[in-house]
Order: C-alpha cells, then sequence, then structure tokens
C-alpha cells in the first residue's frame, strides 16, 4: 500500500487480516516511526486493535521505503492523496505520478499496478504512459480499484462493502484481484468488472450524487424552516420510496470531508474538460458553499444579530462523526467567521484539540463537554457524535439557561423546552 492514511492504512490492515502480507507504505516517516511503535495516527475505531494484531503476527509491516517495498510486491496499490488544485478545481495528481515515476524506475518483475486513490477519468492511461517510457508493458498491468469506505466506519465498509469495482481492461489481473477479493465476495460484496475508465467514474459519479442528496435535503429544509414542517417527515416520507432510499437524505450543516468537496469539484472540471457541463452538480457545489452562511444567519438571528462577546460553545468539530478528520469541516468556516464577528468560541470534539483554530482569536479548546457548555450563550451541536446524544443538559449545568442549536437534530424539541431551554434546529 503506497500511502497509510486513512485508505491506505485501513485497506492495509484489512488485506493483512485477510490473510495476505502487507506493506504499508509512506513517505511520513513520523508516520511509520509511530505506527511502528504500536500507534495508529488517525482516529478510526476498531483500527488500533486490528493494527496490533496483525503487527505482532508480522502480516502487516510498514516502510518509508518505497523502493524496496515495490521490490517486495505483487499488488501494489496507489492510497496517495488527491486534493484538490490550488487554483481550480482539479485534482492535484502530482502525488499520483511521483508515485508513478518511482514505480517506473523500481518495477522488477510483473506487478499489478492499482489506483484505490480517487483519481479522474484516463489517470489510468496516463499512468500507464509513464510507466511504458521505463519498462516494458508485459511486465505491468494499471488497474482502477476505487474506495468507497466512509471515514468512522471504515473497517466494517472495507470488510463488508456493497460493491467491489474493478476497472482493468487486462484479464489476468482482473484474475488476481478477484481471488484477492475473494473472502469478501464470499461474504455477498458484489464484484463488478468494468474498463479502467469506467471505474474512475464510477467513483466520481457515485460521490457527486450522494452529495447531490445531501443538498437537495438541505435546500428542502430550508424551505421546511418556512412553512412550519418538520423535515424528519419528510425525509421519511421520501426514503420509503426504494428508488430513493433513505440514507443520505437528513438535514444539517454543509457537507465536508476529504472527499465530497473535491470530488465534486474535480469530476466539473474533468466534464469540462471534454467540454460536458455538469449543471446539476455544479448547482450542487454552489448550494453546498452557501450552506454554512445559511446556517450562520439562522446563528445571527437566534443571537439577535449581538455576536461580540457572546459565548458560543461548539460540540463536535470535525465533518462527521468518529472520524477526527477536520478536512473541509463547515466548523472550519463557522468558528473563524463568528471569531472574527467578537464571539467568544469554546469547543469540545471526543478526538480533542484542533490546531487549526490555533490562529483565531478567542476559540479555545475545552477538554469535556460540561467545561465547554458552562456559563455559554448559545451550545452548537455541530457533529452527531454519540456522546452528545444524551446529554442532560439540565442536570450538567446549573443555573444559567443557554440557547441550543441542534444542527444535527439529535433532540427532541419538545423534550428539550420542557427543560427550559431554547432550542433550534434544522428544518423543524
Ligand atoms: N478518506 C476517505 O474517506 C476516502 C475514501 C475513499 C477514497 N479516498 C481517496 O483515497 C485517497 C487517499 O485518501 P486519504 O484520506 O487516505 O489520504 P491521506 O492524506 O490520509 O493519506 C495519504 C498518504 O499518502 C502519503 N503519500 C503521499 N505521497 C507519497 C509517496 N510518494 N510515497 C509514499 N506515501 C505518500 C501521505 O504522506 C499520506 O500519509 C484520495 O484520493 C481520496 O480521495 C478517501
Amino acid at each position: 500500500m503506497i500511502g497509510t492514511g486513512y485508505v491506505g492504512l485501513v485497506s492495509g490492515v484489512c488485506f493483512s487480516d485477510l490473510g495476505n502480507d502487507v506493506i504499508c507504505v509512506d513517505k511520513d516517516i513520523k508516520k511509520i516511526n509511530l505506527l511502528k511503535k504500536g500507534k495508529v495516527p488517525i482516529y478510526e475505531p476498531g483500527l488500533s486493535e486490528l493494527v496490533l494484531k496483525n503487527y505482532k503476527n508480522k502480516r502487516l509491516n510498514f516502510s518509508s521505503d518505497l523502493k524496496t517495498s515495490i521490490k517486495n510486491s505483487d499488488i501494489i496499490f496507489i492510497c496517495v492523496g488527491t486534493p484538490t488544485k490550488k487554483s481550480g478545481g482539479s485534482a492535484d495528481l502530482s502525488q499520483i505520478y511521483d508515485v508513478a515515476k518511482e514505480l517506473s524506475l523500481s518495477i522488477n518483475k510483473f506487478k499489478i499496478i492499482i489506483t484505490k486513490s480517487t483519481v479522474p477519468v484516463t489517470t489510468g492511461d496516463e499512468i500507464e504512459k509513464i510507466l511504458s517510457k521505463k519498462i516494458s508493458k508485459n511486465r505491468f498491468a494499471v488497474v482502477s480499484n476505487p474506495e468507497f469506505l466512509r471515514e468512522g466506519e471504515a473497517i466494517r465498509d472495507f470488510i463488508y462493502p456493497d460493491r467491489i469495482v474493478v476497472g482493468s481492461n487486462d484479464k489476468r489481473s482482473n484474475r488476481i484481484l478477484k481471488s484477492l477479493y475473494s473472502p469478501l465476495i464470499s461474504k455477498g460484496a458484489h464484484y463488478l468488472h468494468t474498463s479502467r475508465r469506467a471505474a474512475e467514474l464510477i467513483k466520481y459519479a457515485s460521490n457527486s450524487f450522494l452529495a447531490t442528496k445531501i443538498t437537495f435535503i438541505n435546500e428542502i429544509a430550508n424551505l421546511c424552516e418556512k412553512t412550519d414542517i418538520n423535515i424528519e417527515d419528510i425525509s421519511i416520507g421520501m426514503g420509503l420510496d426504494e428508488r430513493i432510499g433513505s440514507r443520505f437524505l437528513r438535514a444539517g450543516p454543509a457537507y465536508g470531508g476529504s472527499c465530497f468537496p473535491k470530488d465534486t469539484k474535480a469530476i466539473i472540471s474533468t466534464a469540462d474538460k471534454f467540454k460536458i457541463n455538469l449543471s446539476v452538480i455544479k448547482s450542487v457545489v454552489k448550494s453546498n458553499e452557501n450552506r454554512s452562511n445559511i446556517l450562520l444567519n439562522r446563528v445571527y438571528d437566534i443571537l439577535k444579530k449581538k455576536i461580540k462577546n457572546k459565548k458560543i460553545t461548539f460540540l463536535g468539530v470535525t465533518f462527521k462523526a468518529n472520524t477526527d478528520d477536520m478536512r473541509d469541516s463547515s466548523s472550519l468556516t463557522m468558528i473563524p467567521t463568528l471569531s472574527k464577528k467578537g464571539a467568544l468560541i469554546r469547543y469540545y470534539d471526543p478526538t480533542g484539540y484542533k490546531k487549526d483554530f490555533e490562529k483565531f482569536k478567542n476559540v479555545s479548546y475545552e477538554n469535556s463537554i460540561k467545561k465547554s457548555i458552562e456559563g455559554s450563550d448559545l451550545v452548537i451541536i455541530h457533529t452527531e457524535w454519540n456522546d452528545f446524544k444524551s446529554i442532560n443538559f439540565k442536570n450538567l449545568v446549573k443555573g444559567k439557561k443557554f440557547i441550543i442549536y441542534d444542527m444535527r437534530n439529535i433532540y427532541s424539541p419538545t423534550k428539550i423546552k420542557s427543560q427550559g431551554f431554547k432550542y433550534y434546529s434544522v428544518g423543524r
């Protein structure tokens, strides 16, 4: 596994748990040294235990020596990052191409090179070109095997995926991959073999569709707020239609994370190159970018436009529960905006302090829910951690009653109001 991040580490550990010998490689030596000491650099439920188990039984290894690791492997997964370029919305593929160049110098016998990273259509063709400059075509096959795991549920998603998509134009590598994945196929995962380009596009189309569902329900929630309708009724009513399905139909803050924001922009940029206008996805991106403004305007209304010196607490700052990932979390927009307006922000997150807020005035971390909400004017439930689902606000903080803005619709409005709190939520 080249790249030992959320995808590379989880996939590597799971492959080793299935009985394969795995080397997880990363150029970040600190990360590799931590892992060699049995410490996992990211928060993902169940991951530490699985790493320790497979590291101890020596099926899982960690290395920063890319050349030797390539030489010692038959199957190579590229799992490096594909972030958005600094200018424009396209994917920055420099990490992918650096690895491809390194591969072209180190391949000693037939290898299957697989992109597990999310890469735009035709990236596989480019990797093939880079490799062909240095090695003969019968020494490698380039395959696309996009990863669909979700942070927070990554291990379960890897072991019980809905589908495994393998895009290869080469029969031999398809056969080998099918056998690598056979323990998952035998548990019910669909194995879909497509062309390489189709596999690349399936990943972007899927993420864009899910982002569309979230954005769609968020906009409907705006309408519910004006028409005295409960968005939950709409989500259930729509979700019971099997053609629609209930998942990703929960109203809340803007979608964030390491995938949806960057992948929606990247597919638009890819399509633009082919002179295709993906107008639906363009609207989704625009709507999502405006989502934090809508929620912030609600905050201003709740506080009657008096933000200066107001004590605001954020419960949860990661983009979703069960991960420490802050990439493109809507808290990164909301907290700085409120701090610039003079609010005094405290936050608590089960995954601890975040250096992302270091440079903002009056933003501080508290190490417990209680400390973070004591004396607050407004408590914002930003992330749907289980830790926040059964707080007895009344018992936890005596005296002053704060306002609660539940951006995840965790609580029942009537129950919270009966405890004497002013309570706002989304689309209800
Ligand atoms: N995070 C997710 O939930 C998720 C889910 C599905 C797909 N993906 C895709 O998988 C890819 C990886 O995402 P991630 O979240 O795991 O990223 P990440 O940033 O957590 O990890 C990438 C790792 O690659 C390493 N790296 C970069 N260049 C390297 C090189 N030349 N040699 C060795 N290591 C190198 C980095 O140091 C880093 O540790 C992205 O394309 C992403 O879109 C992510």
